[in-house]
């Protein structure tokens, strides 16, 4: 049994990336209202799990892991952006988020689209231009193949798309496929696309950003495609059984919405069996990775790995 203190690894992280985030907007006039709606579900406390994850592979193959910072601010403004519009009414049309009015509710909906949008642009202006906000950071050559994996990630091929993909599928239900195997195929697309891909470049920009070599990429790719797609799941379900308090989100809406999801194709238990099955995997993948100091360096990450589906928010 691992006597890893992952609740403490996280908030120290947290910090880290917080403290950073409040340089970066610390120099943006905050009586602004574009700054305030993005600052308001910003720092509204999310769980940060995906710059952990990139602190966390850089740690893994033996680097400071403040060199993953930018690429880790980044990814949090990015993915805030995605749920500030995921949240707006002609898209899920929640009201909470991360224990806080949604950023329609609490400005209003025009207000809201400009904030994600402030936040994916700003988030590449940080990676272009880090020296402002950040004591250490990547090469320009680093930072530009970090600039081209986080777009395409965030972007047509990876969550945008999900997103399309997800809203298709409850507009059109009559489109889906009727085959149970086809329908499970097509959801995994649909959850590796919108979630996967931005927990994928996580763990990536954790590597590019310390240097990784092909092999130490590898490992980490299959190790981040298993723990990507099993935090969707993981999503699913909490969506059925999770306690809204704890979310700080709202739960049964998937249902509401006769959604495509884990639960409604596998039922909760096939669910939370697949989601096992697929952390087991994941940890396959870092072990496959012989290299001598990883196994110790590593801890993090399967921490993180296991916190995935045993998570209660
Ligand atoms: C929620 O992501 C949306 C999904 C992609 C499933 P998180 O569960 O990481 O939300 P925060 O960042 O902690 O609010
Ligand atoms: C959100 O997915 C995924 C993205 C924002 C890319 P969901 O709509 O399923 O997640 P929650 O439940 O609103 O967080
Ligand atoms: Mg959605
Ligand atoms: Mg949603």
């Amino acid at each position: 049994m691992s006597t890893f203190d992952l609740s403490g690894y996280l908030s120290r992280n947290r910090k880290l990336v917080d403290d950073a985030l409040i340089s970066i907007f610390g120099k943006l006039d905050r009586q602004r209202e574009l700054v305030r709606a993005m600052t308001h579900s910003l720092m509204a406390g999310g769980k940060r799990v995906r710059p952990a994850l990139a602190l966390a592979t850089a740690h893994a193959l033996g680097a400071d892991p403040a060199i993953a910072l930018p690429a880790s601010c980044a990814i949090e403004m990015i993915h805030t952006y995605s749920l500030i519009h995921d949240d707006l009414p002609g898209m899920d049309d929640d009201d909470l988020r991360r224990g806080v009015p949604t950023c329609h509710k609490q400005f209003s909906e025009a207000t809201a689209i400009l904030a994600g949008d402030g936040l994916l642009t700003h988030a590449f202006h940080i990676l272009a231009a880090p020296g402002s906000c950040f004591k250490v950071f990547p090469g320009a050559e680093t930072r530009l193949i970090l600039v081209e994996k986080i777009s395409a990630a965030a972007g047509i091929n990876g969550m945008v798309e999900g997103q399309m993909l997800d809203m298709q599928a409850e507009k059109n239900p009559g489109d889906l496929p009727r085959d149970s195997a086809e329908a499970l195929a097509h959801l995994k697309k649909i959850h590796r696309h919108k979630t996967g891909a931005m927990i994928e470049v996580s763990v990536a920009s954790g590597a590019v950003s310390a240097g990784a070599g092909s092999d130490a990429l590898t490992a980490l790719g299959t190790y981040a495609q298993n723990i990507g797609l099993a935090f969707q799941v993981m999503d699913d379900i909490l969506n059925v059984e999770g306690d809204p308090e704890i979310m700080g989100k709202a739960v049964g809406t998937d249902a509401l919405h006769d959604k495509m999801t884990f639960p409604a194709i596998l039922g909760l238990q096939g669910s939370k069996d697949f989601s096992k099955q697929l952390i087991s995997d994941a940890l396959d993948a870092l072990n496959s990775y012989k290299e001598e100091e990883f196994k110790e360096k590593s801890e993090p990450l399967r921490a993180i790995a296991g916190y995935i589906i045993n998570r209660k928010r």
